[in-house]
């Protein structure tokens, strides 16, 4: 049988090297997950015990979806729902299998919705930070000016236009030329200043607060629904289970090892959400402000640290700057599977696909910038258990972060573990001998079954 090569592993489409590769994928996975929401969700579900499973999930089920799911983008070398129909055929597997790829463009559509709405925050406070507007001000100046944000619905939609624009913009221009350039030297200068902030807060006076919360764990603060919160962010935080690594690994030459660049990018991820936490908890306690205060958590405490520091002005103003490019390389990488979707199904160009799918996501995410104002008070789906009491926000973050990603991923692991051809799968992986064997086990047995219990412990 003569090799078949799908449109994205022709060679003039290809990731230039490995190294690119790795980038963009860390680009996705690098965000407002890991600096954003990271350090609230853990200020929110008690610290300790939570980044404890936390980090259990990210290696015993985040780093096999990974790897199982950038190899099957690989295998398919073309959209998630395509990749996925191709796959059901040439590996004779059940057709069920294709909700993976619908699953990926309906969740990554979703996801961008109100991602950049958030995106929109890190712009508004660039600006804000530039001026000066924080120097010198104290807890309640800096929270007031957040809830003012909030309460701003003309404001929030602008900033959320936006980032969509920008987004739109760099998606349209391509793989290679909008993606690889984006993320190739912000994001080391990211972690750099990640690490200069920990070190401020090292001594701010609580730093040994902060580590005693975020790493001793007591489990009589976690709840059932921390743990699917973990779980969830798991996911969310390495952009897995939803079509996006899928896309990605359709441009991945043959020749590299997806193992030892999925670890990578797990540690990478892993390292910047710790760094995140450690800059902001220590000064979450200093300040005497609230862990659980929800998710506007940085946009206190970060801000509240910059006015007191020297030079924190230029210093914040790069910060923010720099989260807002983590930001963009996150919600380029969720635009991919929907505009694949649109230039496959549809015909389009490229750059009508990108804009067509840029405006149905804007329009999707002014849900989310109303919920934090005038639709403070609307629960869709309240009645339903699970969704009670959750804003517009509060429901797509649920049902994408904490269902659609981890089952999307629990999906993944079975295809990959059960379903797909054997032949061939170790040199796919970049795994032999033992490690290959110790790798196939934990994808057909730990990965599926602890989502599975995780699952099953929240329905009852
Ligand atoms: N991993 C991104 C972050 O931590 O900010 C968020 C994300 C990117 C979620 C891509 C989903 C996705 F498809």
């Amino acid at each position: 049988m003569s090799e078949v090569v799908y449109p994205h592993q022709q060679a003039n489409s290809l990731w230039s090297s490995r190294m690119a590769f790795i980038l963009a994928a860390a680009g996705s996975a690098v965000g407002l997950g890991n600096i954003w929401k990271f350090p609230y969700i853990t200020g929110e579900n008690g610290g300790g015990a939570f980044v404890l499973i936390y980090l259990a999930f990210i290696f015993l089920i985040g780093v096999p979806v990974l790897i199982a799911e950038i190899m099957i983008g690989r295998r398919g070398g073309q959209s998630p729902v395509a990749t996925m129909r191709t796959l059901t055929e040439t590996e004779n597997t059940a057709r069920g299998w294709r909700i993976i790829g619908w699953n990926g463009v309906v969740a990554s559509f979703l996801v961008l919705s109100f991602y950049a709405v958030i995106g929109g925050w890190a712009l508004v406070y660039i600006g804000k930070t530039a001026i000066g507007l924080f120097a010198g001000a104290d807890a309640e100046a800096v929270g007031g000016q957040f809830n003012d944000l909030l309460a701003s619905p003309w404001e929030l939609l602008l900033w959320h236009s936006v980032f969509m624009a920008i987004v739109v913009f760099i998606v349209a221009r391509g793989v290679r030329s909008g993606l690889e350039k984006a993320v190739n030297m912000l994001m080391p200068l990211l972690f750099v200043l990640l690490v200069v902030m920990v070190i401020y807060a090292m001594n701010s006076g609580s730093f040994g607060r902060a580590v005693h919360f975020m790493f001793s764990p007591d489990f009589s603060k976690l709840t059932t629904e921390g743990v699917l919160i973990a779980l969830g962010h798991a996911a969310f935080t390495l952009s897995i289970g939803i079509g996006v690594l899928m896309a990605y690994g359709s441009y991945l030459p043959k020749s590299i090892n997806i193992a030892r660049t999925a670890m990578t990018i797990a540690v990478v991820d892993t390292s910047v959400a710790l760094l995140a936490g450690l800059a902001i908890f220590p000064l979450v306690f200093a300040n005497g402000l609230e862990a659980g205060a929800g998710p506007g958590l940085i946009f206190v405490t970060l801000p509240l640290a910059f006015g007191q520091m020297g030079a924190g002005t230029l210093f914040g103003t790069v910060f923010f700057a720099l989260l807002l490019v983590a930001a963009i390389t996150s919600a380029i990488s969720m635009l991919e599977p929907v505009v694949e979707w649109l230039e496959e199904r549809k015909g389009a160009s490229r750059v009508r696909s990108a804009i067509g799918g840029g405006l149905a996501v804007w329009f999707v995410g002014i849900g989310t910038v109303l919920s934090f104002n005038l639709w403070s008070d609307v629960h869709p789906l309240g009645l339903i258990g699970f969704f009670e009491g959750r804003t517009v926000f509060g429901l797509l973050d649920f049902l994408v972060t904490n269902l659609m990603m981890p089952l999307g991923g629990l999906a993944i692991a079975l295809f990959a573990g059960w379903a797909i051809r054997r032949e061939g799968l170790a040199q796919d992986i970049g795994l032999s001998g033992a490690a290959y064997q110790a790798f196939m086990v934990v994808l057909k047995y730990v990965t599926p079954a602890g989502i599975a219990i995780v699952f099953l412990y929240n329905l009852v």
